[in-house]
């Protein structure tokens, strides 16, 4: 597991291409969404739950071999009344992490509204090239395992998902699938081409001299945590 530092260098890569991505977080409530965001953003973790209300826009900026990868991230609420709202965070998006818990079935299975797998579904229906990366959250808490690794592992190999289990308190994995993510999205479309839904270009929009956006993000590379 790669640490923190790993995951980020000082400065821009040595190309200095910089590509944005517009990536959401989903999943139902307490799942763990906002402590990874929390986690990859600001290297910490908070053991209360505060519920997200609406949805929180965070920036985290990674840099690949070749590649400057800035991230804008939106950390939606999970509770039920916010649903409705959630495709107003995710329109436009390249990519999204579906969170579930681990230590309850019932995030990951159909049983509810908002489980992992609706949230697959939904996503797709409506951006149907969207790069969704599954996150099995709390995997500190082995002990209390209620979703089987093989089970999630076969789910997002018959999907075509990106699978890790994840712990925002340990860290484990959380730098790692953010990379993982930047990795496989498209660096070399140009602007406009091929948009997804909200007219976003499905590939990286360069921002080559473009200023940094605010939003309580970070500087690029962990510079600024
Ligand atoms: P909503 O905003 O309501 O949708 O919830 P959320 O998905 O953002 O969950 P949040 O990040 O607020 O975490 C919910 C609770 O789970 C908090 O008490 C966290 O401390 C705890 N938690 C989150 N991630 C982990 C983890 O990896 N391990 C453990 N043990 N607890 C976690
Ligand atoms: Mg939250």
């Amino acid at each position: 597991m790669a640490g923190r530092g790993q995951a980020r260098t000082n400065g821009t890569a040595a190309s200095n291409k910089i590509c944005q991505f517009k990536l959401v977080l989903v999943g139902e409530a307490g799942v763990g969404k906002s402590s990874l965001v929390h986690r990859f953003v600001k290297g910490q973790f908070r053991e209360s739950h505060v519920s997200t209300i609406g949805a929180v826009f965070l920036t985290q900026t990674v840099c690949l071999d070749d590649t400057t990868v800035k991230f804008e991230i939106w950390d939606t609420a999970g509770q039920e009344q916010y649903h409705s709202l959630a495709p107003m965070f995710y329109r436009g998006a390249q990519a999204a992490i579906v969170v579930y818990d681990i230590t309850n079935t019932d995030t990951f299975t159909h049983r509810k509204d908002s489980c992992a797998k609706k949230w697959v579904k939904e996503l797709r229906q409506a951006i149907p090239n969207i790069f969704i990366a599954l996150a099995g959250n709390k995997a500190d808490l082995a002990n209390k395992r209620d979703v089987d690794f093989q089970e999630a592992q076969s789910y997002a190999d018959d999907n075509s998902l990106l699978f890790m289990e994840t712990s925002a308190k340990t860290a484990m994995n959380v730098n790692e699938i953010f990379m993982a993510i930047a990795k496989k999205l498209p660096k070399n479309e140009p602007q406009g081409g091929g948009s997804s839904a909200g007219g976003r270009a499905r590939g990286g929009v360069d921002l080559q001299d473009t200023a940094p956006q605010g939003g309580g993000g970070s500087k690029c590379c962990g510079g600024g945590n």
